[in-house]
């Protein structure tokens, strides 16, 4: 499942813009707040709407006074298109909701489900709401016979703030809402910060690496425990991308912990880091976080370069793109051009900010940047002289 395009309006500072032909991995370039952050909040957004419901995803930002770009009263609009593998077609579906203030309480004009038979058949609406109630098409598994029609059923949610998708999703005949969940709710943003990944953590179980890495030392528990060969790949994989580090070794330690000898050392406590590099520390983390044994189906990353030695960065983004080959799909924003010479311009957009709005480009649809490229200019290289406009490292 693979995310092609997004929409959104009315959302924070984008007042309107529209992302298409998502690559597997996509690199967010930009001043600071112009909004690479509030570009994966679109789909933390969503994924609190569907854990909890909108107003409470609203609430968190502030309210939907805050969420609304300012000066507009039109609703919030998000609309996302994904390309689904169904039975033995991949019919690109798409999502989209509308979330406008009513009586001051936020409610869900709109929520559409939607994709049609092959590339002319008429569309479907899977899940077609209004203000939490609507109908939803109940034989989706009959959809690629060409002669069913559909069968149609009225639904209500408890509440208009409700996401159908979080009813509905729950249910396995409701093929293309289940799975679009659960990339929602999968969806992972991480934003690693040394200071907290060095803390001591106290004892405790976790298979996900957070979001700011504090839990680090129980994943790699949790690894070294039940998974074994992945945890043996991450040490491996550790000498190979980090100078310096010819051998990683675990050993268990009495009291059940591991602890990880480094080639020049040896670290008690949940491998409390202390005596480790950041550039390493960092560099352990992400390959935890890049071979989770149930991988998110959407990674998004903020600036991975800090606290990275510049080194180390052609072997992270090859560890990404290892990720997104197997199916995982990454967006990552970055400060460094030197992160970025080793990412293609079809895989670059860069955010601007003109009168408090955002605006996105992709670096591939400039003539110039394609021309330099062809010439051998690595993007970075583009990106320092000046030449992705207005946008300056
Ligand atoms: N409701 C809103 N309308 C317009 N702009 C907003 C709204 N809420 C926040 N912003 C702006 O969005 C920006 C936040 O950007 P952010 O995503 O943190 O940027 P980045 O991650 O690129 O540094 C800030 O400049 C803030 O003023
Ligand atoms: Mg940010």
């Amino acid at each position: 499942m693979k995310i092609e395009s997004l929409r959104v309006k009315n959302f924070k500072a984008f007042k309107e813009v529209k992302l298409t032909n998502l690559p597997a991995i996509a690199v967010f370039i930009g001043a600071n707040g112009t909004g690479k952050t509030t570009l994966f909040d679109v789909f933390g957004f969503l994924r609190d709407s569907l854990q909890e419901n909108v107003k409470v995803a609203l609430q968190r930002r502030g309210g939907f006074k805050e969420v609304i770009t300012r000066g507009e009263t039109a609703p919030i609009e998000i609309e996302i298109k994904f390309r689904e593998d169904i039975g033995n077609a991949s019919p690109l579906v798409t999502y989209a909701i509308t979330i406008a203030l009513e009586n001051n309480q936020p409610v869900v004009e709109r929520e559409i489900l939607k994709y049609r038979r092959g590339e002319r058949g008429k569309s479907w609406h899977f899940l077609d709401f209004k203000k939490g109630s609507g109908m939803a098409i109940t034989n989706e598994s009959s959809y690629e016979d060409r002669q069913s029609k559909e069968e149609r059923e009225e639904q209500t949610v408890d509440s208009p703030d409700i996401l159908a998708l979080k009813g509905l999703g729950q249910f396995q005949r409701f093929k293309a809402a289940n799975s679009f969940r659960k990339l929602i709710e999968s969806w992972h943003v991480s934003d690693f910060h040394i200071s907290d990944a060095r803390g001591t953590q106290e004892a405790g179980y976790a298979e996900h690496l957070s979001m700011r890495g504090e839990n680090m030392p129980l994943v790699a528990q949790y690894l070294f425990e039940n998974h074994r060969d992945i945890f043996n790949t991450v040490l491996q994989k550790m000498a190979e991308r980090v100078p310096g580090v010819s051998k990683v070794e675990a050993v268990d330690t009495d009291d059940g912990r591991i602890l990880l000898k480094f080639q020049d050392g040896s670290f008690k406590d949940p491998f409390i880091a202390r005596y480790v590099s950041d550039g390493t520390i960092k560099m352990f983390a992400y390959l935890l976080l890049l071979h989770d044994p149930k991988p998110h189906p959407l990674l998004c990353v903020e600036e991975p370069e800090n606290q990275l030695y510049p080194s180390l960065f052609s072997g992270l983004v090859e560890e990404f793109r290892d990720y997104a080959s197997k199916g995982g799909q990454v967006m990552v924003s970055t400060h460094s051009p030197d992160v970025l010479n080793y990412i293609e311009l079809k895989e670059i957009f860069w955010l601007q900010k003109c009168d408090g709005i955002t605006k996105i480009q992709r670096a591939s649809d400039n003539a110039q940047l394609v021309e330099l490229a062809k010439e051998g200019d690595l993007a970075g290289a583009l990106w320092k002289q000046g030449l992705f406009d207005g946008v300056h490292p």
